[in-house]
C-alpha cells in the first residue's frame, strides 16, 4: 500500500529557515514582489532570489511552474524550489504549484513557504497527489519518505480546509496501487480481500461468489471467468452517509487480467492489461474517500470481478449465454468482454438497489483510445442532466471528460441471427457500439452514464498530477459530483 505523504501545517518561523534540511519552497509572485519568508531566503542566499526573477527565464515560466536552484550557499537545504504563483492562485494553479513541487521534493524533508497565499487545500491536495511513488514490487530498503511541512499564516485553518481534500486523495492513492498492481498479485480473490478490508472505515462489503452468481442467473458475467484459476467474484460496497434516501450507484469493471481468452490479443503490449480493472479501481477509490470524509450521501458501489483466460474451459465465440436480465447474448468475440461483465451488475445494481442515477466506469474499447487519444474519457449517457452534471464536476477537477453520442443506428449493430444481441457490433465506432450493448442492460428511466477510461486509467508518460503509471482518473470528478449533486442539500449551499 501506498501511504499518502506526512503533510503538516506550521506558522511560519523565519528564523528557522536557514537551518532546514532536505529541500524548500519559496512562493513568489508573478511580477517578482517578494512576501517577507521569500526576501529572507533572497537574503539568506545572498540574492538567488532576485538574480532569478531579474533574469530571462522568469517570464517564461507559467503560474505554477517551479524553479530549482541547487546547494544554495547560506542555508542547509540542498534546494530551493522556487514557485511562480500569483498571489490569488486558481485552484488549478494551486494544485500544479504543489504537485510540481513534489514532482522535485528529492528524498528528503520539504518544508513549503506559503506565507499568506491563498487555496493551500488545494495547494497541499496537488503536493499530495504528486508524491506517489509505486514501489511495492521494488526489493531493497525504500527511500525513507521525508516529511512535508507547509508554513502559512494560519496553519489550524489551513489543516481544517485541507483534510476533505487528502481523504480524496488516500482514495485516490487506492485506486492508483489497484490499478499498477500485477495480476499475480491482484486476483479476483485478493481484490475482493482488499475491498472487505474498507470495513474499517465504516463501509459495508459483501462479497458475492460463484454460487450466488449462478443463483441469480448472471451467466453473462460468469461465462468470461470461466477459462480461469481464479473465480468470479461480485463485490458490494455501501456507504450510508446520507439517511434513508435511495443511493446513488457507481458500478466498475474489474478485469483483473484480460488476454481476450479464445480470441487472444497480440502478445505486444499485453501486459498493459493489468489494468483492466481500472472501472472497479476507480468505484472502490471513490469508496474509500467518501468514507475518509464521511460523505453525508449514500451510495453504492458493485464491482465485477473476473479474469478473461484462453483454456479448455473458456468461453468461446459463437457461444450463447444467458444474462441475469434474461436477454441472450451470442459472443462473438472473447475480448469484448468487459460488457458482457457489466451487463450483469448493472441489472443486478438496479434490481437490488433502485438507485437515483447510476455511474458505470470500465477500461472498456481500445476504440476510444483512437476517438479520444489520452486526454479525455468518453462519456456516453441516456441523461443530459447527469451527464451534464458529471462533465461539470470533471471540469473543476480537470479530469478530462468528452460527451460522445449514442443512437438507434448504432444499435442495430448488435443485431444477432441467434441470439437476443451479439457482443460486438463491428470496428466502426467501437466505443459506442459498446456504450448501446451497455445501455440494454439499463431501464429505461434510469439516469446512467457509462465512463470509458481505457486511455485515462493508465499513462506512458507523468501527468500534471501523477507520474507514469495508474493516474486515479476519476476518483476526484466523482467525489466531487456526489459532494455537488447529492450533499449539497443539507450543507445549505
Ligand atoms: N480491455 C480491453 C480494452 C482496452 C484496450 C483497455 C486498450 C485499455 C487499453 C477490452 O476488453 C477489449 O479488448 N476491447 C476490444 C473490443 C473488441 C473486441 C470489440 C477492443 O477494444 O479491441
Ligand atoms: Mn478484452
Ligand atoms: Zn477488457
Amino acid at each position: 500500500m501506498t501511504d499518502l505523504a506526512k503533510i503538516s501545517f506550521a506558522a511560519t518561523e523565519l528564523a528557522d529557515i536557514s537551518n532546514k534540511t532536505g529541500r524548500i519552497a519559496v512562493v513568489i509572485a508573478e511580477d517578482g514582489r517578494m512576501a517577507p519568508e521569500a526576501r529572507k531566503v533572497n537574503s539568506l542566499t545572498r540574492r538567488a532570489m532576485s538574480r532569478l526573477v531579474e533574469g530571462p527565464g522568469w517570464a517564461k515560466m507559467k503560474a505554477g511552474d517551479v524553479a530549482v536552484i541547487s546547494y544554495p550557499g547560506g542555508m542547509q537545504v540542498e534546494a530551493v524550489l522556487v514557485v511562480k504563483l500569483p498571489r490569488r492562485p486558481t485552484v488549478s494553479e494551486a494544485r500544479k504549484a504543489g504537485a510540481a513541487m513534489a514532482a522535485k521534493r528529492g528524498s528528503g524533508d520539504l518544508t513549503v513557504l506559503a506565507g499568506n497565499m491563498g487555496r493551500v487545500a488545494e495547494l497541499a491536495q496537488g503536493l499530495a497527489l504528486r508524491a506517489y511513488d509505486f514501489t511495492d514490487h521494488k526489493s531493497g530498503a525504500p527511500d525513507p519518505a521525508g516529511a512535508i511541512t507547509i508554513m502559512c499564516e494560519d496553519p489550524e485553518a489551513a489543516a481544517e480546509a485541507a483534510a476533505p481534500g487528502l481523504a480524496v486523495a488516500e482514495g485516490v492513492f487506492f485506486t492508483r496501487d489497484l490499478v499498477n498492481a500485477p495480476a499475480n498479485i491482484l486476483t479476483t480473490t485478493s481484490f475482493a480481500d482488499q475491498l472487505v478490508a474498507l470495513t474499517a472505515l465504516g463501509l459495508t462489503v459483501e462479497v458475492l461468489e460463484e454460487p450466488a452468481l449462478e443463483e441469480l442467473g448472471m451467466g453473462s458475467l460468469l461465462c468470461v471467468g470461466q477459462g480461469s484459476a481464479s473465480p468470479s467474484r461480485v463485490v458490494v460496497m455501501q456507504w450510508n452517509g446520507g439517511g434513508d434516501e435511495p443511493p446513488f450507484a457507481l458500478v466498475g469493471k474489474g478485469v483483473v487480467f484480460d488476454t481476450g481468452g479464445i480470441s487472444l490479443k497480440p502478445a505486444g503490449g499485453m501486459e498493459d492489461m493489468t489494468m483492466d480493472m481500472g472501472g472497479a479501481g476507480t468505484v472502490a477509490g471513490v469508496m474509500k474517500a467518501l468514507a475518509l470524509r464521511k460523505a453525508r450521501a449514500n451510495v453504492v458501489g458493485l464491482v465485477g470481478l473476473v479474469e478473461n483466460m484462453p483454456s479448455g474451459t473458456a468461453v468461446r465465440p459463437g457461444d450463447v449465454v444467458t444474462s441475469m436480465k434474461g436477454d441472450t447474448i451470442e459472443v462473438i468475440n472473447t475480448d469484448a468482454e468487459g460488457r458482457l461483465v457489466l451487463a450483469d451488475v448493472l441489472w443486478y445494481t438496479q434490481e437490488r438497489f433502485k438507485p437515483t442515477g447510476m455511474i458505470n466506469l470500465a477500461t472498456l474499447t481500445g476504440a476510444i483510445i483512437v476517438a479520444l487519444g489520452h486526454e479525455h474519457t468518453g462519456v456516453f449517457s441516456n441523461n443530459d442532466a447527469l451527464a451534464t452534471a458529471f462533465l461539470n464536476a470533471a471540469g473543476a477537477e480537470e479530469e478530462g471528460a468528452w460527451r460522445m453520442p449514442m443512437g438507434a443506428a448504432y444499435d442495430a449493430k448488435l443485431k444477432s441471427r441467434i441470439a437476443d444481441m451479439k457482443n460486438v457490433g463491428g470496428r466502426d465506432g467501437g466505443s459506442i457500439t459498446a456504450a448501446q450493448f451497455l445501455a440494454r442492460f439499463v431501464k429505461d428511466d434510469m439516469p446512467w452514464c457509462h465512463l470509458d477510461i481505457a486511455g485515462t486509467a493508465s499513462l506512458k508518460s507523468d501527468s500534471d498530477l501523477a507520474p507514469k503509471g495508474a493516474t486515479g482518473w476519476g476518483v476526484r470528478a466523482l467525489d466531487r459530483l456526489i459532494r455537488d449533486r447529492y450533499e449539497a442539500r443539507d450543507q445549505g449551499q
